[in-house]
């Protein structure tokens, strides 16, 4: 008999999970007007809002906060964070940022962005909304059908589609960004091939890429398993040559760094270093804890040795394929293929009774949270808008070390009840929204009462 893959960790520390009702969940999200960021934590039974900040962190983590310096400038702490970038990226001048998206703030800072243009495989929500606060516009060019089947690895840069828009765009391009994965296009690795043809390609016109690396283990084991050239080459060869590929990266540490808060960025120029420097002291803190506090550094540094564990990364890939599979198996189309952290499930081919405008993915969300307790987050236009959405889709994203295949399991039983009515599952309405990153903080309303979901 075949085995199987096994969380390769036992749980020492356990968290009760709070069970809840139907008619509790339906009283639940209508006084959350239909936005699961305003549920409450304790009132969902299986969170696959995000894997960010969410995952589990090891006894090795723990020891270390417990060694954490917390003196202001040149703490113990920092130079163990220091070294463990250095050691992983090559990349000289690294700073710590309280999150990926102060990193991201501090890079559009320092680079003067202003009337300028920034082209990528696809920016996160908070990279975008980065690079137009700094008065910028950002540019996808995913490889076309990244998500309709395109095969492995299909989350690169169209590199004829980046080549046209350097010509066009000229000296207004001031970066280049490549998010591995790219968690706007599905969840799709990057392959390295790709990231070796945009960085020769951005060489030759001098403008910097950055590497968006939050996900960069997850990037590096998909790059291992689908890319012929790249099998069996040791998992941290490939991070690190994604790393020296790029002028620097910007990194949210809540992913493959596995702790609850953190992020980094990484320069390899001394001037640009400087600038970032200062920033840094103005807004984040002194440039050895950079809004951190040393215990924050300490499993970071850890973290950052730990998620190249290959056994760690098959069962993270395992774990995500399994709920691929069920997912389907329940009648739902998801993206292929499945990425490590999360699996994305094609709500507006799902329900085609719904238009874009609609928001499938938003009404489907819902769906699973009403039926089940069951937290996921639309990635569509409620997140990204009509124009820079691909797809309506809804992502289940795994939380690094937390779930069990049963509670896997449970969601694939909550989909499968969905599924039975997804043919009543309303229209979704904003009733109002903020200027910026609406899918935080909007108002919803269904165009008619959801249909009660029960199970068989
Ligand atoms: N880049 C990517 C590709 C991301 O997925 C995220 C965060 C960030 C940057 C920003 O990092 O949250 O530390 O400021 N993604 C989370 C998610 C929020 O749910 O996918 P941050």
């Amino acid at each position: 008999m075949a085995r199987p893959i096994i969380e390769p960790f036992r749980i020492k520390m356990v968290e009760p999970i709070r069970m809840t009702t139907g008619p509790e969940r339906r009283a639940i999200l209508e006084k959350a007007r239909f936005n699961l960021f305003a549920v409450r934590a304790e009132d969902v039974i299986i969170d696959l809002l995000t894997d960010s900040g969410t995952g589990a962190m090891s006894a090795e983590q723990w020891a270390a906060m417990m060694r954490g310096d917390e003196s202001y400038a040149g703490a113990r702490s920092w130079f163990r964070f220091e070294e463990a970038a250095h050691a992983l990226t090559g990349v000289p001048f690294v700073f710590p940022t309280h999150q990926g998206r102060a990193a991201e703030r501090i890079l559009c800072a320092a680079l003067g962005l202003r009337g300028r243009v920034v082209l990528s495989n696809g920016l996160f929500d908070t990279t975008r909304a980065n690079v137009e606060a700094a008065g910028a516009s950002g540019i996808d060019l995913p490889i076309p059908g990244a998500m309709d089947g395109a095969g492995p690895l299909a989350g690169g840069i169209d590199v004829a589609a980046l080549s046209r828009a350097l010509e066009n765009h000229g000296p207004r391009v001031a970066l280049v960004v490549m998010t591995a994965t790219n968690n706007a296009a599905g969840g799709q690795a990057v392959a390295l091939d790709n990231l070796r043809q945009a960085s020769a390609i951005c060489k030759t016109a001098r403008i910097p890429m950055f590497l968006d690396a939050c996900r960069f283990a997850e990037n590096a084991w998909a790059v291992r398993r689908d890319e012929p050239s790249e099998r069996g080459r040791a998992l941290e060869a490939i991070a690190r040559e994604m790393f020296e590929l790029c002028d620097g990266f910007t990194m949210s540490a809540k992913k493959d760094a596995i702790v609850n808060i953190g992020g980094i960025l990484g320069v390899r120029d001394a001037e640009l270093a400087t600038t970032i420097r200062e920033e840094l002291v103005r807004t984040e803190g002194f440039p050895t804890y950079g809004g951190l506090a040393g215990r924050d550094l300490e499993a970071i540094a850890q973290g950052l040795h730990e998620v190249l564990d290959a056994s760690y990364l098959e069962y993270r890939f395992a774990a995500s394929a399994y709920l691929a599979r069920a997912m389907e198996g329940a009648g739902w189309p998801v993206v292929r293929p499945a990425a490590a952290h999360a699996v994305y499930v094609d709500a507006g081919a799902a329900l085609p009774h719904l238009e874009p405008r609609d928001l499938p993915g938003q009404s489907l969300a819902c769906a699973m949270y009403l039926a089940g307790g069951v937290r996921t987050c639309e990635i569509g236009d409620l997140m990204f808008g009509s124009e820079a959405a691909h797809k309506q889709l809804v992502r289940f994203a795994l939380p690094r070390r937390v779930y069990t295949q049963s509670h896997v399991d449970y969601v694939a039983a909550v989909a499968a009840d969905v599924a039975r009515v997804r043919a009543r599952l309303p229209a979704m309405r904003i009733v109002d929204e903020p200027r910026l990153l609406r899918h935080f903080t909007a108002g919803l309303a269904p165009s008619h009462p959801f249909p009660d979901i029960v199970s068989t």
